[in-house]
């Protein structure tokens, strides 16, 4: 997994799933660097040995402090108990909605978890962050994450689409892609 800066202290973790005769589903989680390090996502199941190597080139484990997952869905949670394991100061933000799914699969001790609704916020260090439905979502816990000090939007699925193939930069793709 290669991975590349996308603002001051912001990092994506590319990655993307085929789907058959339609292209590439892109799959991204972030990792936001700064006093109180955070992940944004934690990748796909198959993904699972080349996401946390990438991971773990960014960040020591022993100084993730935060996991915000946007939602349960699979392609964001693929690596979440890993991390849990081997990141012993870190906690999960996410949607109690998106806890509860998650609880379907395994169990986040409670006091390693930090819940939030749409209007939420909170400070992680040197940051405010605040948590919003985006306008389109796939799952009932969807929350968007919003960066206040970089002014940057992890913006869940809301903009998910499949390109024929990846790219590092919105732009980059062709506008049809996405109507
Ligand atoms: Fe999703």
């Amino acid at each position: 997994m290669e991975t590349y800066a996308v603002g001051p202290e912001l990092h994506a973790l590319p990655s993307a799933l085929p789907i058959p005769d339609s292209g590439l589903q892109p799959v991204n989680a972030y990792l936001l660097r700064g006093e109180q390090p955070m992940l944004v996502d934690a990748g796909m199941p198959v993904d699972r040995d080349a996401f946390e190597e990438a991971l773990w080139s960014l960040v020591d484990p022993a100084d993730l402090r935060w996991i915000a997952i946007t939602h349960d869905d699979r392609d964001h949670t693929g690596s979440l108990a890993r991390i849990l394991d081997r990141a012993p100061g870190a906690k999960v933000v996410t949607n109690g909605i998106s806890l509860t799914r998650l609880s379907e699969e395994f169990e986040i001790p409670r006091g390693r978890v930090v819940t939030v609704n749409s209007g939420s916020r909170m400070s992680i260090g040197d940051r405010t962050l605040s948590f919003h439905r985006p306008p389109t979502f796939d799952s009932p816990g969807t929350l968007a994450v919003f960066d206040h000090d970089a002014g940057t939007l992890f913006s869940s699925d809301s903009f998910g689409t499949v390109l024929p193939e990846t790219v590092q930069h919105v732009g980059d793709a062709d506008a049809k892609e996405f109507f």
